[in-house]
């Protein structure tokens, strides 16, 4: 098997990119780390998410992966130059969508939610100033949707609480976009979008950064010459640092679920 690449997320979230990645590279192999042990990190100080995310990621390393994905916006919003420096692998992150987001016609709100750490890191604010007009995007810190969703929620109803205590501000206002900032939240966009359409003046989009992050990673690829061979089709492995019990069956119900 040629080396695969790993993904890595502090728990089930970044299943959202990684099933992009392999629906675009089929020919791909890859190893996907989740931290469930000690999701959720969007709870904890800058300090903590950079030591447990190299920890994660030397981990993966270590196991001969070609290339690694941060399929975590917090991640990626705390410590993506410490690990560019640590690692010489080539290291493809994830993003709010904020730029497609922007480019909405309209004059309603865009609603970016993420974790409360993503939504106050300088990286993230940095993005958000080169916006052409920074104050028509939100920023909605979410605490407890990630332990939510590691739990396994997958009906729609099981968010109109945590939805309600986050956006009740936003109640019959004209919202044109939801920015899904956080890799887990593409696990309740079903629930967002009834969520929306229920309680905002629409229509409202919403966006998220898997795509355009597999898209990424293909183009890494190719630029290092390090594509896999378009024969035979790759392999994925699932690993955790949880319970491999209660994870595994829901890393492979989510990497198979369409949408
Ligand atoms: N999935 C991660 C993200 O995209 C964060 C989850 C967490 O708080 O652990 O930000």
């Amino acid at each position: 098997m040629h080396d695969p690449v790993g993904v890595f997320d502090s728990g089930i979230g970044g299943i959202s990119v990684l099933r992009e990645a392999a629906r675009l590279l089929p020919h791909e192999s890859f190893l996907y780390y989740g931290d469930n042990a000690n999701a959720p990190y969007g709870v904890r100080s800058a300090d903590e998410i950079t030591a447990l995310t190299l920890a994660a990621l030397r981990f993966l390393v270590s196991l001969g992966v070609k290339a690694l994905v941060i399929a975590c916006n917090t991640a990626t919003a705390t410590c993506i130059d410490t690990i560019r420096n640590e690692f010489p692998l080539p290291v493809i992150s994830t993003e709010p969508a904020i730029t497609p987001a922007a480019k909405l016609p309209g004059s309603g709100k865009i609603l970016m939610l993420a974790t409360p750490a993503t939504v106050r890191l300088d990286r993230y604010l940095s993005l958000l100033s080169r916006m052409p007009d920074p104050k028509r995007i939100v920023n909605v810190p979410c605490p407890g949707f990630v332990e939510r969703i590691e739990q396994g929620a997958a009906d729609a109803d099981a968010f109109d609480d945590i939805l309600d205590r986050c956006l009740s501000p936003w109640h019959n206002k004209k919202i044109d976009g939801i920015v899904l900032g956080c890799t887990h939240f593409v696990f309740m966009k079903n629930a967002i979008i009834r969520y929306a359409n229920a309680h905002f003046v629409g229509p409202t989009a919403v966006f998220d950064g898997c795509k355009a992050t597999a898209l990424q990673l293909e183009r890494v690829l190719h630029a290092h010459g390090i594509l896999a061979p378009a024969e035979g089709e790759g392999r994925t492995v699932f690993l955790t640092s949880g319970d491999a019990s209660r994870f595994d069956p829901l890393f492979h119900k989510l990497f198979t679920q369409k949408e």
